[in-house]
């Protein structure tokens, strides 16, 4: 079990993540403050001994995205000064992460901007869950343990067991992913051409692969402003499918997701804990699964120096 130094701690973004967490390694979830001053400014106050500690702090950078950020930083920022041993920033959720490239001029790349905040701010190392792009790590010149939530999400649409399964990828960029689930599920794999129009507005253009009569998963990274998950099971819908289930490792939802979502021709929304879902988003047809145990058996391989990548063998929902 988890060695005396080893503690967990929580920002605001998640704190319900991290006590799950908590609750699976047997400790429980150190004692900081963090409020607001008057003037919005970030408060922290870490209320006990931390030196020589081991360090897991789980903050998402959800939205509010600024203010988690910052958290996160000035959280990082007291545990160093504190004099903890190592600081591991525990992301369930990293924000930022679709800036990140020079898609036309004079534009930032805010990813590795953001990855500079992290790495300046302390962390010895990150663990984050679902990155938008693999090649995030990179961003850090630190340790990276990028986990994937598919474990999680595999064993409860194995338990579904569904048959005539298609998985389809809303976009081109989530085709690598829903092929991994295509696989594992032992399903056919269909893909959506998108186009965004706008920030919160996409167009489907045309599918590739069959739909027509199949069920199917339409399987993506994040639920935003629920415009490609939902676009495409329209499409989907139109094309003939029969039950459609949509599935994303990190709910956001923002803007108009929810009333997308009420009006999408599903069965099922199938996302995780790596944001907390708000009170007025919860649904009876949305489900939300725990990643608290992968991340907590992760959190302890990571402090015993032990290999991560084995644990995908493993059974870890809750
Ligand atoms: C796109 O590259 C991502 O994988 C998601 O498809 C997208 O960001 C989701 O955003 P929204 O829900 O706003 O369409």
């Amino acid at each position: 079990m988890a060695n005396a130094n080893m503690k967990i701690f929580a920002g605001s973004s998640n704190r319900a993540l991290a006590e799950r967490i908590a609750e699976h390694l047997n400790v429980r979830v150190g004692d900081a403050q963090v409020a607001k001053f008057a003037d919005g400014e970030v408060r922290v106050r870490i209320k006990e001994d931390v030196r020589g500690a081991d360090i897991f702090l789980v903050q998402s950078t959800c939205p509010p995205v600024n203010d988690n950020l910052m958290e996160l930083v000035i959280m990082m920022d007291a545990f160093k000064r504190a004099s903890a041993e190592r600081i591991t920033a525990v992301i369930p959720y990293f924000g930022y992460a679709r800036q990140d490239r020079k898609d036309e001029g004079r534009v930032p790349i805010s990813a590795k901007l953001v990855a500079n905040m992290v790495t300046n701010a302390g962390a010895d190392r990150v663990l984050a869950l679902d990155l938008h792009a693999a090649q995030l790590q990179g961003f850090f010149d630190i340790p990276v343990d990028h986990l994937y939530a598919s474990p999680v999400l595999t064993r409860y649409f194995r338990r579904m067991n569904i048959s005539d399964l298609t998985v389809v990828a809303p976009d081109v960029g989530s085709s690598k992913l829903a092929r991994g689930y295509a696989k594992r599920l032992q399903a056919d794999l269909a893909i959506v051409d998108k186009r965004r129009v706008s920030d919160q507005d996409t167009k489907v253009m045309s599918v590739i692969g069959d739909v027509k009569s199949k069920n199917v998963l339409i399987i993506d990274d994040m639920i935003s402003t629920a415009g490609s998950i939902t676009e495409a099971a329209k499409t989907v819908h139109d094309l003939g499918a029969k039950n459609i289930y949509l599935a994303a490792t990190h709910a956001i939802l923002c803007g108009p997701a929810m009333e997308r979502l009420d009006k999408a021709p599903v069965e099922q929304v199938i996302v995780t804990d790596t944001i907390p879902v708000a009170k007025e988003n919860r649904r009876d047809y949305l489900k939300v699964l725990s990643v608290a145990r992968l991340l907590g058996e992760v959190i302890l391989r990571i402090h015993h120096a032990e290999s991560v990548s084995r644990l995908f063998d493993m059974d870890l929902e809750d």
